[in-house]
């Protein structure tokens, strides 16, 4: 399998995996031949990348992800329900969605717990319409790794994958003529961006009524192990762990995907850069942790 940026020389060429819709129903089977009708649909949805066979390679159906294919094609939009029902001012729907959120929380922990496995060095693609939603799954998917890499009994467990999946809640405060942008940002918007860890802090600890230990992650996740990060610029043992660990996950994640401004990175460019970790912007204890899983 190989990954390609989209463009007209995909035509003709097989699909390197399976395309789900976002009931988990399968819309396009891997092996299936790309057309322009289905190259059309690839841009409409915003992917940048696309999975294709090599010219030989059989088509064997094993899936390359952590998670199972059915979950990981449907929890971003149940992620996205929760998102749309905590931003609305509505006690009743704020209830609801915490338990959708404890449930979707069980789920993901069920699903990755207890494989012994290495991670596969497989890419996952990401549409820029639902980033946030893809991006948190996997987040929460990496951190029950990293958990269990640190032997984190099962409620602590459950409160890192919890505050995984809100770390980034805060974004939807965001302008998404900013998120979106396909240029660099100035720095005037990089503020504003930067404004997504205390807005949805804010907004989980007091509209939502989450505890300290389930919200710490989406206003830490952007301080740095050497203080050199934001809001506060609070550094060390200082950050709350599960910080520290979404922190790194964040990272990895968000490099290795396409953004509007950028091409996504390579896992193993990925993986060097966070083994040398020059700038001291992690913690080492859980760069092991992470460096271990793969
Ligand atoms: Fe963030």
């Amino acid at each position: 399998m190989k990954i390609v940026e989209l463009s007209q020389d995909v035509l003709g060429q097989k699909l390197g995996k399976n395309l789900y819709n976002a009931n988990g129903n399968l819309l396009l089977r891997k092996g299936v031949e790309i057309n322009p009708h289905y190259l059309d649909h690839f841009k409409k949805k915003g992917y940048k990348s696309i999975y294709l066979l090599n010219n030989d390679q059989e088509v064997t159906q094993t899936s390359s992800h952590l998670l199972s294919e059915r979950l990981l094609c449907t929890s971003p939009f149940v992620l996205k329900r929760i998102f749309r029902n905590l931003m609305a001012d509505n006690k009743k729907k704020a209830s609801d969605a915490k338990y959708e959120l404890i449930a979707l929380t069980e789920s993901i922990i069920l699903n990755v717990s207890g494989q012994n496995q290495k991670v596969p060095k497989v890419l996952d693609l990401k549409t820029q319409e639902d980033y946030l939603y893809q991006h948190s799954i996997n987040v929460a998917a990496y951190s029950v790794l990293i958990g269990e890499k640190l032997k984190y009994p099962r409620t602590k467990l459950f409160n890192l994958v919890l505050a995984s999946l809100l770390h980034d809640f805060g974004m939807l405060f965001i302008d998404n003529e900013i998120v979106n942008k396909a240029s660099r940002l100035e720095e005037i918007e990089l503020e504003k961006v930067r404004e997504h860890t205390t807005k949805g802090f804010r907004h989980l600890i007091g509209p939502c009524s989450f505890d300290g230990l389930s919200s710490v992650a989406s206003v830490q996740h952007h301080e740095r192990f050497d203080g050199s990060g934001y809001p506060r610029k609070i550094g060390g043992d200082d950050i709350h762990e599960y910080s520290r660990i979404i922190t790194l996950i964040d990272f990895y994640d968000a490099w290795t995907s396409d953004r509007p401004h950028r091409r996504l990175h390579s896992i193993d460019q990925t993986l060097d850069f966070i083994e040398s970790d020059e700038s001291k912007t992690f913690d080492p204890k859980i760069v092991d942790a992470f460096l271990d899983i793969f």
